[in-house]
């Protein structure tokens, strides 16, 4: 099997190339990248002498370098993780967003569509679902929850997602969409919450919590995210959507603190600073589907994931201080400095 795996020089991506690479160690992995601010080649370092990889930069929405490499790969499946991925950004600039997450998944689905109506997975988010009320805690986001986003990175998510069943409605392209829950892990980029916080506490530097924090996420350790996206190629039902999470609800201010104890910072770092714009409040996934299906289940505990994620950012600072050291200063001064 060759597989066209895109975005895969970022968070989820990259894990998801060495998760494959150790599981299904015959099929040939193509990555297609455009290298944005959250694409580093440096993720990749131990995999590009792999022979059964292949890196090449390119964007998603340039049609033509993308039927090129269709052509000449002819893949039997694509995995789409390429989008322009964070809430705080796609409030201040979100054009781009619709490019990268609504254009080039289209773009995507044309050369499948073309190149022989070619297996598509679409990597989205349970925040296409919008939020849940703090005072509801019976209630989960399933398959069926409407769509309703509240940002323009989730409207752009929901938008390729859209289009991604009508192009299985309309063309009968053999696609599957998975919709998962707040990640964390390795290579996660030091703009969201856990890295920048666990990045921040390293430098004894305030530590920026919008609003009260009271805000929940359901945070989910990436490789089983992974697992969850290579059992829905393998085995998933075709024009079907996936939700994935491990019920770990946690509120955004519990994090912060657990990470000031594991590292034995002080909570007077913490900073309540002015509230993200329709800041979502609460998420969280039944993945009742995925379980019964695919009998999908997480392995790894919120408590063990996040000592090995600190561990992790702890022993690769070559990593993240040549991320932060570069135009991220800008954009930590634009989007935190008078706050
Ligand atoms: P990320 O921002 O870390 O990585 C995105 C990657 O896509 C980067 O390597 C970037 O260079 C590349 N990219 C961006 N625009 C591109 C373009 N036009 N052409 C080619 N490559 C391009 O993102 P992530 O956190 O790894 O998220 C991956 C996917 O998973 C996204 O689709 C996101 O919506 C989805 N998702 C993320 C989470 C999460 O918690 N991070 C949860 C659920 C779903
Ligand atoms: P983030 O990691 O950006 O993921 P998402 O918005 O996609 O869920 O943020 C997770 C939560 O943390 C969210 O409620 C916003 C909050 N947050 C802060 O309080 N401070 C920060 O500096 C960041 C980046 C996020």
């Amino acid at each position: 099997m060759t597989y066209i795996v895109t975005g895969g020089a970022g968070f989820i991506g990259s894990n998801f190339i060495f998760y494959m690479r150790s599981a299904h160690p015959d099929d040939r992995i193509v990555c297609l990248d455009k290298l944005t601010y959250a694409g580093n080649l440096s993720t990749l370092k131990s995999v590009m002498d792999d022979p059964h990889f292949r890196f090449v930069k390119l964007d998603i929405c340039d049609r033509e370098g993308v039927y090129a490499l269709f052509e000449e790969e002819k893949p039997d499946a694509v995995i789409n993780f390429a989008a322009e991925s964070h809430v705080d950004r796609s409030i201040e600039n979100p054009s781009i967003f619709l490019e990268t997450n609504i254009i080039g998944t289209s773009v995507l689905m044309d050369a499948c569509r073309i190149f022989g109506n070619i297996r598509y997975h679409q990597v989205s988010t349970d925040e296409v679902y919008g939020d849940l009320p703090l005072d509801r805690p019976d209630l989960f986001f399933t398959e069926e929850t409407p769509i309703h986003t509240s940002s323009p990175y989730s409207s752009s998510k929901a938008g390729a997602d859209l289009l991604v069943l009508a192009y299985k409605r309309t063309y009968g392209l053999p696609v599957t969409i998975s919709r998962c829950s707040n990640n964390y892990g390795p290579y996660h980029f030091p703009e969201k919450l856990i890295p920048l916080m666990i990045i921040n506490c390293l430098h004894d530097k305030p530590l920026p919590v919008y609003g009260e924090g009271l805000n929940v996420r359901d945070w989910l350790y990436v490789e089983d995210h992974c697992k969850a996206i290579d059992l829905v190629l393998q085995k998933g039902r075709i024009g079907e959507v996936y939700n994935i999470g491990g019920h770990n609800e946690m509120r955004n201010i519990d994090i912060v603190r657990l990470i000031c104890a594991e590292l034995h910072k002080p909570e007077s770092l913490i900073t309540h600073v002015t509230d993200r714009k329709g800041h979502d409040m609460r998420y969280a996934i039944d993945p009742t589907k995925i379980h019964n299906e695919l009998g999908w289940l997480p392995e790894t505990k919120f408590e063990n994931g996040i000592r090995q994620t600190i561990a992790w950012y702890l022993s690769h600072e070559d990593w993240w201080s040549e991320i932060i050291s570069g135009e991220y200063q800008n954009y930590y001064q634009v989007m935190y400095a008078n706050r």
